[in-house]
């Protein structure tokens, strides 16, 4: 399985999805502010991803104060230090929910943790260390249980018509290389194929920073995977074959608001429109990490914009040139002049989502057409 986040005692390197699929290359990680620009700039994506590579950039640069020691003497202003650098970190990007989750979640084991008696800026340097360590860890775990939970719920649903395999269409990049490992609805196919229940995997291109073509096309032939590629305007004649008979769409999220509205990627919604007609499944697979039930509805969630750039160019390496020494370039491929919009994602409304596949269950509407994701935090225990 590939690796994207490579982490060792405050020694952080993530390989640069700028690059990828034509050069595996990764890139040291040593403070926040690393941290900060590789998500920006997107040499790392996808919702968990970001949190985790947010959380661990900054324990790499705690790790180094703290070796050097450089560490502030007073508590408070070392709680100051690092909640600054969280209010830092999360404004990289505004859509996915999990670098918020993260940042907050930190932050309240920090404030705990400094309103004990006797407690130093070591300890509470180190309590953040391996709570952002332990985030790795328990995220990859996570994606192995979103992918068996969401395997069995396709094939309980799926084969109902007697097929012993079920052929699935995902979007955008949900893998090892949006995670920390394994991956979420890419997890999902990755579990059917370990069933051996896996008829065939089809992945959009995903249009315009084509992470399904790059990255999702990338794990799924490095993997072993029997997969298609498909550019996103060919996923209507793909449900409409039925020769090819896709059981389920099964894609990641960003965001899932408290009523199941969910920000993903762009052309997210229009696969969930195109599943409803064609009576497709769609399911979305993400961690709770990923479940906001602070934010009511779709309405509430901020679209990242992004450069227009990301639509009127394309970057790769010239046909024909050894992937081992490439030099990527840019090939403009719009009219010069014309206006851009570029919304990084766009929402599906919960009226269009069959189910919400998280590590402790999927979640399904209940009879009113309501779904309820509070009680899939119920049985929660302490999380790092
Ligand atoms: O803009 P990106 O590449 O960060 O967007 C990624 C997605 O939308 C993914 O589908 C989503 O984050 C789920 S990642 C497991």
């Amino acid at each position: 399985m590939l690796q994207a986040i490579k982490y060792n005692q405050g020694h952080l390197e993530i390989l640069d999805q700028l690059q990828l699929p034509f050069v595996e290359k990764y890139i040291l990680i040593q403070t926040a502010e690393d941290g900060w620009h590789a998500i920006k700039d997107m040499k790392v994506r996808g919702a968990p991803a970001i949190a985790i590579v947010a959380m661990l950039a900054l324990a790499s640069e705690l790790h180094s104060l703290q070796s050097a020691g450089q560490l502030p003497e007073a508590l408070t202003e070392t709680r100051e230090l690092i909640l600054k650098k969280l209010d830092y970190l999360v404004t990289s990007r505004p859509t996915a929910v999990n670098l918020s989750d993260a940042a907050r979640k930190l932050e309240a084991l920090l404030t705990s943790q400094a309103a004990l008696p006797g407690v130093t800026s070591q300890n509470l340097v180190t309590t953040f260390i391996d709570a952002a360590e332990n985030m790795l860890g328990k995220d990859l775990e996570d994606n192995q249980r979103i992918g068996h939970n969401g395997a069995e719920w396709i094939l309980a649903h799926a084969t109902q018509s007697g097929a012993p395999n079920v052929s699935v269409l995902t979007h955008c990049n949900t893998g090892s290389l949006a995670t920390s490992g394994y991956g979420t609805a890419l997890g999902v196919i990755r579990s059917l194929e370990s069933k051996k229940v896996l008829r065939h995997a089809y992945c959009t291109e995903t249009r315009p920073y084509n992470q399904g073509s790059r990255l999702t096309a990338f794990e799924l032939v490095h993997d072993n995977i029997p997969a298609t590629l498909i550019t996103d305007s060919m996923a209507a004649a793909l449900l409409a074959d039925p020769s090819v008979g896709v059981n389920a769409i099964v894609v990641g999220a960003d965001r899932v608001a408290a009523n199941g509205d969910t920000a993903n990627k762009i052309g997210t919604y229009g696969l969930a429109v195109l599943a409803r007609h064609h009576g497709v499944k769609f399911l979305v697979a993400a961690p709770l990490t990923t479940i906001d039930l602070a934010t009511k509805s779709g309405s509430d969630i901020v679209i990242e914009q992004r450069s227009a750039s990301e639509v009127t160019q394309i970057k790769g390496p010239r046909e024909g040139v050894d992937s081992g020494s490439v030099t990527l370039e840019t090939i403009r491929i719009a009219a010069p002049g014309i206006n851009v919009w570029n919304p990084a994602f766009d929402i599906t409304p919960a009226a269009l989502i069959d189910g919400i596949i998280t590590e402790v269950g999927v979640v399904e509407k209940d009879a009113t057409g309501q779904f309820h994701m509070t009680v899939l935090f119920n049985d929660l225990t302490p999380r790092a």
